[in-house]
């Protein structure tokens, strides 16, 4: 298999989803034909040992990085078409493709990285290449489509982590140019069409857009995250209620809006050992993802990420937004996180989420019932007011019969002096 030459574009787009994370073109060539071609963001989670802690160091996939006609093939008898891009000072990332005529998926996911390289993890104790390879990743499209994935998606490889987003990809390509027919993944199928204009600009020409109402209490749903082998492996309940600021095509203004989610979302997400997420989407409008972490050190986890996609009919563009460095919801590996108040989650300067009665377990379910739970400080302090009102009326009935003994015992007197 000769590789005559392999191709890196760029373009230098700043995703809200990842900060700014690069969009990298990669492609794999057979002479003149290409075989693969991506587009993609990807952002990898390293964790690392430095001589006294444990690091995590994120390393976004650079516009820098190249192709490797080493070991990127278009594939033989026996291997399978390999992208493999590299980046740094010794660092790879490898897809590998296989098919079975009707559809592609990537067969495997390597994550290589040099823990010599200090520019990229400093402090590290070790010097080693390591290489780490999944086979469960999770891309797949039919043959002779672009598999298009906007939203971002992690895969995890031998405890670390690889969020691809805003990717495009084709396998066993025939033309030189991604196919213009699309296999959609699952978390962008949500949002890919507008919904159907219901409260559109069209139907209320003199109303214009009512202020929104204040939306009252969202109800509260009920989500179930599946492991592969069908056993629930994440439990939630929560009600939310979104608080967005968008620029509103009707108004041609930005308009700031409250918005309670319907109980029945649709849930969907993975769980590995140190990061599970939840993906919650109602039709074709909104798909808002959960990103927890656990601390396998301290057995601590928490809510490190959140990200809306929303595509209401007024809005003059999509919405996202993205906060990948949170620090909410903290508990103890084998007890649930409970908060029975409203609780508001910042995301970002647009957007904040309010929860409300909310239980959440994102490791360690062994049933497909909750642990016991930590409850948040505020249900705390409700759980005080019962009991500092009940001490103090239990304070008044003890002064109020002492006074009544002391007041007995006068009148008593009274009467003996009579
Ligand atoms: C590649 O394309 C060039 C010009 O289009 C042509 O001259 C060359 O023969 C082609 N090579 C192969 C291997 O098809
Ligand atoms: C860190 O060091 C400990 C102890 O040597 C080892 O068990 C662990 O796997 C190391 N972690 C990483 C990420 O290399
Ligand atoms: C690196 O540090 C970890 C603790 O953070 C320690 O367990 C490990 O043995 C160290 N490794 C080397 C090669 O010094
Ligand atoms: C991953 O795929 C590449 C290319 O097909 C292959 O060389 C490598 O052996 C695979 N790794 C594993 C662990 O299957
Ligand atoms: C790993 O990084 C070090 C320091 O940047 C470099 O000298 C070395 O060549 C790198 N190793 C590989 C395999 O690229
Ligand atoms: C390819 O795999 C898919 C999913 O496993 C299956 O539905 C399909 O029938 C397979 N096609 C062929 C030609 O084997
Ligand atoms: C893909 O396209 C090629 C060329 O147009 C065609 O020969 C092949 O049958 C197509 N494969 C599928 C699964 O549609
Ligand atoms: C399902 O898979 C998880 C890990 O992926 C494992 O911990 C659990 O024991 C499995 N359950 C069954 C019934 O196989
Ligand atoms: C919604 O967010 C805005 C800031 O973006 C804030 O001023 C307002 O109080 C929030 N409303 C609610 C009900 O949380
Ligand atoms: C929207 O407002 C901007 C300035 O606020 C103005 O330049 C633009 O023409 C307006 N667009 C429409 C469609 O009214
Ligand atoms: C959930 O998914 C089902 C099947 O795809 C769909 O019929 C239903 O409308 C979805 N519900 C919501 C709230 O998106
Ligand atoms: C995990 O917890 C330990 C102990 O509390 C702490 O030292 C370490 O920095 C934490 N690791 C991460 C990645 O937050």
């Amino acid at each position: 298999m000769r590789l005559r030459h392999v191709v890196v574009g760029l373009f230098g787009a700043c995703l809200v989803v990842l900060g700014c994370v690069q969009a990298v073109t990669l492609e794999v060539k057979d002479g003149n034909s290409t075989c693969i071609k991506a587009e993609l963001s990807a952002s990898m989670s390293i964790t690392y040992n430095s001589s006294s802690s444990t690091e995590t160091a994120v390393v976004p996939l650079p516009d820098s990085a190249s192709v490797d006609a080493g070991s990127s093939s278009c594939g033989t008898d026996r291997n399978l078409p390999w992208l493999v891009a590299v980046f740094g000072s010794g660092h790879a990332l490898g897809l590998s493709f296989s098919t079975n005529g009707s559809l592609y998926s990537v067969a495997n996911l390597t994550l290589q990285y040099n823990l010599s390289d200090t520019s990229v993890f400093p402090g590290s104790n070790s010097s080693v290449v390591v290489t780490v390879v999944t086979a469960s990743v999770g891309i797949w499209a039919a043959v002779n489509t672009t598999y298009r994935c906007v939203s971002p998606t992690m895969v995890a490889v031998g405890g670390q982590s690889v969020t691809f987003s805003d990717m495009r990809l084709e396998a066993y390509m025939q033309g030189n140019e991604l196919s213009p027919a699309e296999s959609v993944c699952i978390a962008d199928q949500s949002i890919t069409t507008a919904p159907p204009a219901t409260t559109s600009t069209t139907s209320a020409p003199t109303t214009a857009h009512p202020s929104p109402t204040p939306p009252g209490t969202p109800e509260r749903g009920t989500y179930y995250v599946y492991n592969s082998n069908g056993t629930v492996c994440l439990l939630a309940q929560v009600g939310l209620q979104l608080n967005v600021s968008y620029l509103s095509q009707s108004q041609n203004k930005t308009v700031q809006e409250m918005i309670n989610l319907a109980p029945n979302l649709n849930a969907s997400g993975s769980c590995e050992a140190s990061s599970a997420t939840l993906v919650l989407t109602q039709a074709e409008s909104i798909a808002l993802s959960f990103t927890f972490s656990l601390n396998s050190t301290s057995n601590k986890y928490h809510l490190s990420g959140i990200t809306l996609r929303a595509n209401f009919s007024d809005m003059s563009a999509p919405f996202v937004a993205s906060n990948t460095s949170l620090s909410y919801l903290w508990s103890t590996l084998g007890h649930s996180y409970m908060c029975n108040a409203e609780q508001t989650l910042a995301v970002e300067r647009d957007f904040s989420l309010n929860t409300f009665k909310l239980q959440i377990q994102p490791f360690g379910v062994t049933t497909h019932q909750f642990a016991t739970a930590e409850e948040c400080q505020m249900d705390q302090d409700e759980m005080l007011i019962p009991i500092i009102v009940g001490a103090a009326l239990a304070g008044l009935v003890l002064i109020v019969l002492i006074a009544y003994l002391i007041g007995r015992k006068r009148s008593h007197a009274g009467y003996q002096t009579i």
